[in-house]
This record gives C-alpha cells, sequence and structure tokens, in this order.
C-alpha cells in the first residue's frame, strides 16, 4: 500500500470508528474467489476478515457503509465432509457467527463465507471458488487503548499478558498513532511505557528502547522528580496530548503495542539464570541501559517486582 494511501486511510473517519478495536478493515472492490482474496490480503494486509464479536461486526457494517454486493470474510469450512469445521484464515478460533437466516445450508465442494449486503451484511456460506465477489480484509493496528483503569504495574502487566507491552513513545510516527487512541479514552491521562528510575533519576521506556523523542508537558520529565510517593512513572493527557509524570497508583486507562507493531526481538531474561543475581531497581537499570546499545529487551525486574509483591 503506498504510504499516501496509508495517510489517507489513517486519518479518515473510517479509521476511528474501528480503533477500539485490534482490526482495521478494508473493503478491496475486486472481483476473486476466496482463495485469491485471501492471497491478496495477505500480501496488502495482515489477512482475510476476521470478526470475532457483534462489536466488530458493527466496526466491519460501518467501514462497509452501504457498498453493494457479495465480499468474502475470512471464514472456510475446513472438512466438507464436516458441517462444523469452521475456522477462520489467520488461525482466530473466534466462534462468534452472524449469520442469515437459514444459513449455513451448505453445497457441493469447498464452501466459504461472504457477506449479504442485501439482507444487513448478515453472512451467507458460498463456493469458495466463485469469483465474482468483492471481499474485506483486515490490518492489525499496533497500538490499543485499554478502556480500563488500572495502576501502572497493573497495565503493564495486562498489556504483556494480553498483547505485547505498554506503549514506548520513542518518535513522533507513534506520538499521532497514541494521539488518535487517546480520543477514546475515559480517563484524563493515559499510561504509556515509561518509567522513572529515582536511585539514578532518569526516565526509560519499558521495552528497553532509548528515548530519542519526547513530548513533556511545561515543568514534568526534566527536572527532579518528586520520589516520596514511590518511582514515577510516565502518562499521557487525553487532552492536550502531553506526557506528564504521575506516581504509579493512579488508575488510568491505557495504551498497549500489539504483536503486529515493530518486529519482536526482545529477550525474555525471566528464564536467565543471571535474573536470580538482579535484586533492585538500580542493579536492572544499569543491565537495561547496557543491554539497550545492543539489542531492543523488555524491561524484566519489573514483572518479576509483580509476582513479589503479589
Ligand atoms: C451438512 O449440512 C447439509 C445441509 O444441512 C446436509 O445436507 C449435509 O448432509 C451435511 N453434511 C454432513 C457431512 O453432515
Ligand atoms: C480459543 O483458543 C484459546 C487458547 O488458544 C482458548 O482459551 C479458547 O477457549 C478457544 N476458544 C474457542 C471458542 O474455542
Ligand atoms: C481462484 O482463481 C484462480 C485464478 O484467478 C484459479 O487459479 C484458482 O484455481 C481459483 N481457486 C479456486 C479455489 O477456485
Ligand atoms: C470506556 O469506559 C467508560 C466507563 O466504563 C464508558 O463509559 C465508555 O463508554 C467506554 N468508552 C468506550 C469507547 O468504550
Ligand atoms: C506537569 O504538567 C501538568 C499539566 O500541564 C501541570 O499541571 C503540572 O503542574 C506539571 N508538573 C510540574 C511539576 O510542573
Ligand atoms: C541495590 O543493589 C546495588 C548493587 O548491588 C547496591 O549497591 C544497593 O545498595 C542496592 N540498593 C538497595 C536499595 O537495596
Amino acid at each position: 500500500m503506498s504510504s499516501a494511501l496509508y495517510l489517507v486511510l489513517l486519518f479518515s473517519a473510517l479509521w476511528t470508528l474501528s480503533f477500539c478495536g485490534t482490526r482495521e478493515f478494508y473493503v478491496v472492490n475486486q472481483d476473486k474467489n476466496w482463495t485469491d482474496a485471501q492471497k491478496y490480503c495477505r500480501e496488502k494486509f495482515t489477512d482475510l476478515a476476521t470478526v470475532e464479536s457483534q462489536e466488530e461486526m458493527n466496526a466491519l457494517i460501518a467501514v462497509l457503509n452501504g457498498k453493494t454486493g457479495r465480499f468474502w470474510i475470512g471464514l472456510k469450512l475446513k472438512n466438507e465432509n464436516d458441517n462444523n469445521s469452521w475456522i477462520w484464515s489467520d488461525g482466530s478460533n473466534s466462534s462468534y457467527r452472524y449469520w442469515n437466516d437459514k444459513e449455513p445450508n451448505f453445497g457441493r465442494g469447498p464452501m466459504c463465507v461472504e457477506l449479504l449486503q442485501g439482507s444487513e451484511y448478515k453472512w451467507n456460506d458460498a463456493g469458495c471458488h466463485n469469483h465474482n465477489k468483492h471481499f474485506v480484509c483486515y490490518k492489525k493496528l499496533p497500538l490499543i487503548l485499554i478502556n480500563q483503569t488500572k495502576t501502572w504495574r497493573e497495565a503493564l502487566r495486562y498489556c504483556r499478558e494480553n498483547h505485547e507491552d505498554l506503549v514506548s513513545v520513542h518518535t513522533e510516527e507513534i506520538q499521532h498513532w497514541v494521539e488518535k487512541a487517546v480520543y477514546y479514552a475515559s480517563t484524563a491521562n493515559v499510561w504509556m511505557g515509561l518509567r522513572h528510575t529515582c536511585t539514578l533519576s532518569f526516565w526509560f521506556w519499558v521495552s528497553g528502547v532509548s528515548i530519542c523523542y519526547q513530548n513533556w508537558a511545561p515543568g514534568n520529565g526534566t527536572g527532579v522528580e518528586d520520589c516520596s510517593r514511590g518511582e514515577r512513572t510516565g502518562a499521557v493527557q487525553s487532552g492536550s496530548k502531553q506526557w506528564v509524570s504521575l506516581p504509579e497508583d493512579q488508575r488510568l486507562n491505557f495504551i498497549c503495542t500489539t504483536s503486529e507493531g515493530e518486529s519482536k526481538t526482545s529477550v525474555d531474561y525471566n528464564s536467565k539464570d543471571d535474573q536470580r543475581h538482579i535484586r533492585n531497581d538500580s542493579f536492572l537499570i544499569l543491565l537495561v541501559s547496557f543491554q539497550s546499545f545492543r539489542t531492543r529487551i523488555r524491561q524484566p525486574l519489573l514483572e518479576q517486582d509483580l509476582h513479589f509483591s503479589q
């Protein structure tokens, strides 16, 4: 996809409509059979559309915006002899369905799923070889706003367990994504993966990338931090989009990166023996600063801390 088109999509209303999910839908107005549609989506986007909830289906209907015709999505019958063997093209095992009345009614040969504009985009099964249908692809988003309120540590753990990590805003481009994401926030500030060490007096991203881009609100982040209530952590203001320094126990929305972001080169130190020798923040930060020169690593001790404090 050309970068110009990408930008148009990025700032279009459609984009924001689907942002709360982890994927963004694209309608392709070309006639293809299911297999060729799948190939096209995998080349240009992530895959043929997977729809895992009614919320996502609503987002998809909004993107289709009344377009007429029939549209392939990524659901296919794996085994012609087993009417229950529906599988998603991207490997999702979601059991969400939006069948039209009396569907699926199966047929001869491989069956795939299309949306019928005439039936409010409800689902119908059709022969996969039919090559007269348009289709819907999706692209996995690099960031996701989590509309729950958690302390900074809880947020970090949530992101690492369910997605990739708390977001590291180390370029202006990521800041732009963040600015879009906080549009939906229900708290005035939104956690990022930004952490201060009182022992060594500096800020760092928990993903291990260096701080090369900054967007601090005046008076924040650049002076001496107030360490009286423990370590400070960084959040982005939903209003000004600037960053502020806050005590970690505030309960805020937060932004995770998804695995579709930067290629994952993080090293998991939990499995290594030297993890056991890391005893406190100061030691850890030295290790992280040292390691950051060589590779992007995830800041490991915080996870360990979490286990200690449970
Ligand atoms: C699948 O469903 C169709 C229609 O309900 C039926 O005719 C066919 O026998 C079923 N096939 C299998 C393998 O159950
Ligand atoms: C999908 O797989 C996950 C784990 O891989 C499992 O926890 C979940 O129950 C599965 N869902 C369905 C609908 O099979
Ligand atoms: C889809 O169409 C291509 C040609 O455009 C053809 O080579 C391929 O066999 C078709 N696949 C199916 C499953 O019909
Ligand atoms: C976020 O959560 C709040 C409070 O639970 C809710 O009122 C709001 O509608 C949610 N926003 C979105 C976009 O889901
Ligand atoms: C940080 O920025 C916020 C918002 O602009 C401001 O209210 C606060 O006073 C700043 N903190 C300091 C220490 O100046
Ligand atoms: C942390 O570890 C360093 C290096 O082992 C040590 O010098 C320092 O006293 C320790 N600090 C605390 C608070 O335990």
